[in-house]
């Protein structure tokens, strides 16, 4: 392993702590300086995690940092991520990658061109839960694949998040929030999706913060909350989501894989390792617990950031790239506009699955 990749971090609010929490673990990641513009909140958070607090504007052009890890609200993702760029620093940001594509794509053109590279959250995938997943597919034990359900529900992030304007926001709702998690999976699984269809609504359920210093003040909301697609990937597989802040109570699975000769019920993907199961054809009331078999051992947020640390320096492609993050931001943005205007959309992007993580490999040494 070479010098670490230094990194400063902007935007210390509520998931920053799960990436402090990792630095530790990934000695090819130094973390330099931390900046937000809660100037108090950056100094805070500085003070604990040893680092310098520093302003936006210095963050971003100091020349310690090689990376910048983007942890704002969506509406900030690509602004931070293309000042980043202006100042040829690597970017990681969580997802979204952007509030649309016409956004993003002009800060991965810009990327390219200078031989900087963009990475986004979720890394999750890169975890146990649906690294093992993938080997079970791959393995062919439950046949040729055919489809795939996801069901994601919650009443809505208002009853946990401190400041959960942002979730009611574009770049927010269900789909551009929980999305990204289950349509990494599903490229991961599946690869590409061609072509898409969708339906959308509200409810007129008012929202109100429920915890911390604003709980009782009402959240706008501009955004669906409820939402369902149909995606068809250029392998034949048919994928069903639905993504909501409706529900109450559910008794629907999460996310499970049909083939031809079973099924996998899939890991949540909002978590790095978790429980995998597979029935097949021959003892279909049997599910069997599937040992560990691939994926980042004991990973946490920031993973996909080492990864990318990684293959900069081995020079090969990153798995939590930009370009897969774009592809699934095309998806959530085409099933909303399939969904307004009742229609069925084609994608224009495409992206090749990442590279499995084999069972047992560090992203510093991958
Ligand atoms: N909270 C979670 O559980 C969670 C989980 C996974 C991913 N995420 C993602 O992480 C991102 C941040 O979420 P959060 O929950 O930490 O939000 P948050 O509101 O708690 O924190 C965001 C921070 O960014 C700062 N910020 C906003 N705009 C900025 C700008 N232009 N320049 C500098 N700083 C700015 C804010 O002051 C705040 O401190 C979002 O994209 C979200 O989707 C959050």
């Amino acid at each position: 392993m070479g010098s670490p990749l230094t990194v400063g971090i902007i935007g210390v609010g509520n998931i920053s702590q799960q990436y402090f929490a990792q630095f530790p673990a990934l000695p090819n990641l130094k973390l330099v300086a931390v900046a937000d513009v809660d100037q108090a909140r950056a100094a805070a958070v500085a003070k604990e995690q040893g680092v310098e607090a520093l302003s936006v504007d210095d963050l971003l052009t100091d020349p310690r940092i090689d990376a910048v890890l983007n942890l704002t609200i969506p509406a900030a993702h690509v602004e931070i991520a293309q000042r980043a760029l202006d100042a040829g620093k690597h970017v990681y940001g969580e997802k979204p990658l952007a509030l649309a594509t016409a956004d993003a794509a002009p800060m991965l053109e810009q990327a390219a061109a200078a031989g900087l590279r963009v990475g986004s959250a979720p890394d999750t995938v890169l975890g146990t839960g649906i690294q093992t997943a993938r080997a079970v597919l791959d393995s062919g034990r439950i046949g040729e694949p055919i489809g795939a359900t996801v069901q994601w529900t919650a009443p809505g992030h208002e009853r946990w998040h401190p400041a959960p304007a942002f979730y009611y926001q574009p770049g927010g709702g269900p789909l551009l929030d929980m999305g990204p998690y289950y349509l990494s999976s599903l490229v991961t699984f599946f690869g590409p999706v061609v072509r898409v269809s969708g339906a959308a609504t509200r409810s007129s359920r008012e929202r109100t913060i429920a915890t911390g210093p604003n709980a009782g003040t009402p959240i706008p909301v501009d955004v669906d909350t409820h939402v369902t697609a149909i995606l068809q990937h250029a392998n034949g597989v048919i994928s069903t989501v639905t993504v909501s802040f409706e529900v109450w109570a559910t008794r629907v699975p999460l996310f499970e894989v049909y083939g031809t000769e079973g099924t996998i019920a899939v890991s949540d993907p909002n978590h790095f390792s978790g429980a995998v199961q597979v029935a097949t054809k021959d003892d279909r009331e049997t599910w069997q617990d599937v040992d560990v078999q691939a994926g980042y051992a004991d990973a946490g947020r920031g993973y996909g950031l080492a990864d990318m640390a990684r293959a900069i320096e081995t020079d090969r492609p990153h798995r939590a790239s930009g370009d897969l993050a774009f592809h699934v931001l095309e998806i959530m943005e085409s099933i909303l506009r399939a969904a307004h205007e009742n229609v069925v959309i084609e994608l224009s992007s495409t992206v090749e699955r990442p590279d499995p993580v084999a069972l047992g490999s560090r992203p510093e040494s991958w």
